[in-house]
């Protein structure tokens, strides 16, 4: 079990007790009957891959809520597979979050709950891991039996109808679809699509009322964003002749490491609900062969995203390109290249966690969303990353980095990348959640 206390940076002891409660009481706050919300006044209804990082932090305090979570969200999930990214909750009012449902126009499901509204685009798919996660903590093979199904009809959806390039790899279509809004990685692609921000009279932004606006994407940006949900809304939420019909489709590495990593987890999951986890194990491995065709670019050392209608490569180097480091196939070159450049000046590894971008880059900022602050579900996946690998000292060096910049500045969704100054919202529930899994780790984690 982990001492009572824990040595930060500067030699301060990181209180253990604290910081648990302190990250529970997050999650009692946040708890909204049925699922989680993010956060109470940013993001105030269900979030996809927020609902698997939560949960998994969750099983550690209160595992009914944690398969509650995933049940709730899942029991939105499209006819196609597809998981949707905001599951709405009709409870709250459409003026208190915007793009809301009305916006996204996506019709009940069919023999469905009318009540269940939700957008028509994915997140990384998160949740086969977040189940076998769960069940190590709390085994409920019941759970899973109702899962397994779903989480592969979810795999399905982004490797048939997803795979724009044709190498098995999926496209994203949105940047919001990556979790990572307005990472540099997609610069280039969005950069071919106009930025009209009039768009913007027509439609109150609502994160720059209850957030800095500093601290959120430009409304060039964010008019891109509004203009691509609008088109791939128009287009009937279709995934056929994506690439003449759609402007943004791009090939995230952190997305796919993550549908190679549940395809992984589900190899797992299959064993214990009587499936064959053989097939899931092939198409892990095929992702990552791709992957490393596809992204990886041997002069860098690091993986980079595909803007399929260009077929270029984006030269950004940024938090998703270290993320293939979650997968125990990569070849130990590559997997070393990666724990090098994370360890070097353009990221590094503590006192503060690895930031969301190159430190060196002449337009880091360290305030800005996914432009340079630290993230910490990004770091837990890459703690997960280096311990795989055996880079033991690194995934122990990143898990305290983490602990000590939560118990400093608090559960906040994002922080200063030099400082460690909490920014954006605070209470942030997967920072919370995902804190409690760190407390417990070696306990949980093999
Ligand atoms: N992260 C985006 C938001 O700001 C979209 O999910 O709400």
């Amino acid at each position: 079990m982990e001492q009572a206390s824990t040595e930060d940076h500067d030699h301060q002891p990181v209180d253990l007790d604290r910081l648990r409660r302190t990250a529970e009481t997050v999650l009692r706050g946040n708890w909204s009957g049925d699922h989680m919300v993010p956060s109470r006044t940013l993001y105030p209804h269900q979030w996809s891959w927020d609902a698997a990082f939560i949960s998994i932090g969750l099983a550690h305090v209160a595992p009914d809520r944690a398969w509650r979570d995933l049940r709730s969200l899942f029991t939105a999930q499209w006819p196609d597979g597809r998981v949707p990214h905001i599951v709405f909750d009709p409870g709250v009012n459409e003026k208190d979050y915007f793009p809301g449902p009305a916006f996204w126009d996506v019709p009940p499901l069919p023999g469905g709950p009318s009540h269940i509204r939700t957008t028509g685009i994915v997140q990384p798919p998160v949740h086969a891991l977040a189940a076998r996660m769960i069940h190590r903590v709390a085994p409920d093979a019941e759970e899973l039996r109702w899962l397994y199904p779903r989480l592969v009809a979810q795999q399905e959806y982004l490797l048939k109808h997803r795979d724009a390039g044709g190498a098995g790899l999926a496209s994203i279509v949105h940047p919001w679809e990556s979790g990572l809004d307005n990472s540099p990685s997609w610069d280039d692609a969005l950069a071919q699509l106009p930025a009209d921000v009039r768009v913007l009279d027509r439609y109150q932004r609502r994160d720059v009322q209850v957030s800095v606006a500093t601290h959120r994407p430009t409304n060039a940006d964010y008019a891109r964003y509004i203009a691509l949900a609008a088109s791939y809304r128009d287009n009937g939420y279709q995934d056929f002749d994506l690439l003449e019909r759609h402007g943004f489709v791009v090939e995230c590495p952190a997305f796919n490491a993550l549908t190679a990593d549940a395809e992984l987890a589900l190899a797992e999951i299959a064993a214990v609900v009587g499936a064959d986890p053989g097939p899931h194990r092939e198409r892990a491995a095929g992702i990552t062969q791709a992957m490393i065709e596809r992204l990886y670019d041997p002069e860098t050392g690091l993986f980079h995203t595909l803007d399929v209608r260009t077929g270029k490569r984006s030269k950004a180097r940024c938090v998703n390109g270290l993320m293939p480091l979650i997968l125990p196939g990569l070849p130990a070159r590559v997997a070393a290249s990666l724990a090098d450049q994370a360890a070097s000046a353009r990221f590094g590894l503590s006192p503060v966690p690895v930031p969301s971008y190159d430190r060196t880059a002449p337009d880091f900022d360290p305030l800005r969303y996914w432009r340079g602050p630290v993230w910490i579900n990004v770091n837990w996946l890459l703690r997960r990353g280096f311990a795989g690998h055996g880079y033991a000292a690194e995934a122990e060096a990143l898990r305290q980095a983490m602990l000590s910049v939560v118990d400093r500045s608090g559960c906040f969704e994002y922080f200063h990348p030099t400082t460690g100054e909490g920014i954006g919202t605070p209470e942030f529930s997967w920072t919370a959640a995902l804190i409690l899994d760190l407390l417990a780790i070696p306990r949980t984690h093999p």
